[in-house]
């Protein structure tokens, strides 16, 4: 019988530390009901006290969930910890993380504190958050770089204090596959195991060794992995939850060690968070990329066709990536469109059900063939788009040539009042964007534009993510129609709305 594997879900905390991975209430609520689908068993909701927002979300994270923990981070300080408290207490199943960085390095330049000082700060406050939460976690940030006795003793310090888990970070994705296995079974021996206490890691991927760091620590012994979606993070990001995962099942000879994910959600999951950050999955990466299950040379095609087995090592449905077939055409009803939504991962109420059925349909005069693809844009764009203070009504664009400048005009709608503009550009998607960007006064640099065509085929949805920032803010916006001008506009006219939500929570 295989070992259990704790999975520690840090998209929402570490994931959002990511350069422009930040997401707003509803989105980071709807990214967290998709992890307890995906099955993992932790969930760290955000930093509580680092932000009215982020104690807001943590807070709303931990009402919303049932079945997983929803953790808050905390420094190893007494606000920092009762606020964090503050915020989970109403989850079912509670957790508060605290951590305290351990290197000779963290601690004299960073902490300006001795080693001394610094145990005693975990004992005192480790303990304080175990006589509020029955669930405490202790990470000794740096542990890579830091002495391995004085781990030991830190965590010897923690265990006392109340701490059931103990983390051993690599912060800095500076350890080595082998060096990190040797240091996780170093700690696991000699840390005076009293009770029963879960050792974990925590290892980001400066140089591409996170999810090995993380296998390699399981394979010694560590019984909680924490990691994130697609490996978003700080830096170059965090251990890869879905690499991990199929690591431990297509190699369980080798582990004998198992996580509860389930696994065909993992192709959602990561559908997900990259239409909410607007960040595509790399076409290479490992599990949920588009190449991952795609052969190109004659020898693979022709063995995978004898045999899937010649060059697959799991298969797309295993993630959840259905073979991509046609879905609904103008004649399916609404109850083979709920059945579909639910397959992938989006459980609508009636109402937006409906709105999704009416927009399939009139996709389907214009589109042969509708894709899980399609669909999913669709629900992105009619079900999950911000409310919108500006809307974009009409659109109509003329291309040029060196004499003749493209132009655009649009009709928009500006809190209610009606505006309609025209504008010059250096291309049609530049004369959109000026024509938008007059009529709502607005002046923002476009900091990226992607246009990504949803499926194959020449009627493919087109799917446009812009990200644009003004005055120190940023956002990303997304639009999907078979027009991929229109859906430059619409991304646009999302982004604008996104940014104007962030202004009114900054005042
Ligand atoms: O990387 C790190 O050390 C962390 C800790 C707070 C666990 O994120
Ligand atoms: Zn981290």
């Amino acid at each position: 019988m295989a070992d259990r594997l704790i999975i520690f879900d840090t998209t929402l905390r570490d994931g959002e530390q990511s350069p422009g991975a930040t997401m707003n209430l509803p989105e980071k609520i709807r990214m967290a009901e998709q992890l307890e689908k995906l099955g993992v068993d932790v969930i760290e909701a955000g930093f509580a006290a680092s932000s009215p927002g982020d104690f807001e979300s943590v807070n709303r994270i931990a009402a919303t969930i049932k079945t997983a923990t929803v953790a808050s981070l905390a420094r190893c300080n007494r606000e920092d910890i009762f606020r964090a408290w503050q915020a989970v207490q109403v989850a079912a199943h509670p957790r508060l993380h605290v951590f305290l960085a351990t290197s000779p390095l963290h601690m004299r330049h960073k902490l300006e504190k001795t080693p001394e000082q610094v145990l005693e700060s975990i004992a005192t406050e480790v303990s304080y958050a175990a006589s509020l939460c029955p669930d405490v976690e202790f990470s000794a940030e740096d542990a890579s770089r830091s002495e391995p006795d004085f781990l030991v003793r830190a965590f010897d310090t923690a265990m006392a204090a109340g701490a059931s888990t103990l983390n051993i970070p690599d912060t800095v994705g500076y350890a080595l596959p082998e060096e990190f296995a040797g240091l996780v079974r170093y700690i696991m021996e000699r840390v005076r195991q009293d009770k029963k206490v879960i050792f974990s890691v925590h290892c980001h991927n400066d140089l591409g060794l996170a999810t090995a760091n993380s296998l390699a620590a399981v394979r010694a012994g560590a019984r909680q992995v924490e990691g994130t979606v697609s490996g978003i993070g700080e830096r170059a990001g965090n251990a890869c939850i879905e690499e991990v995962t199929m690591t431990l099942r297509v190699r369980e000879d080798y582990y004998n060690c198992l996580p509860g994910i389930v696994t065909e959600q993992i192709y959602p999951t990561c559908r997900m968070l990259s239409h909410i950050i607007g960040q595509p999955i790399p076409l290479n990466k490992p599990v949920s990329g588009d190449n991952a299950f795609a052969h190109e040379a004659g020898i693979h095609q022709d063995g995978v066709m004898k045999k899937r087995e010649t060059y697959e090592i799991m298969s797309a449905e295993a993630i959840g990536r259905s073979s991509n077939l046609i879905v609904l055409g103008k004649h399916s009803g609404r109850s083979a469109l709920r059945r579909k939504l639910e397959d992938m991962g989006y459980s609508l109420a009636d109402r937006d059900v409906d709105v999704v059925f009416a927009a399939v349909k009139e996709l389907a005069d214009r589109k042969e063939e509708i894709f899980d693809e399609d669909v999913e844009a669709l629900v992105l764009e009619k079900v999950y788009r911000v409310p919108d203070h500006y809307v974009l009504l009409g659109l109509q664009v003329q291309s040029g040539n060196a004499s003749l400048q493209p132009t655009a005009a649009v009709s928009m709608e500006a809190r209610g009042r009606r505006v309609q503009k025209a504008a010059f550009g250096a291309g049609p998607v530049d004369a959109a964007f000026n024509a938008v960007c007059s009529a709502l006064k607005r002046r923002p640099k476009l900091e990226s534009y992607l246009v990504n065509a949803v499926t194959g085929g020449m009627d493919a949805l087109g799917e446009v993510t812009v990200r644009i920032s003004e005055n120190g803010l940023s956002a990303v916006g997304r639009g999907a129609h078979v027009d991929i001008i229109q859906a430059s506009a619409l991304a646009m006219v999302n982004a604008l709305n996104r940014l104007t939500k962030k202004e009114e929570e900054e005042r």
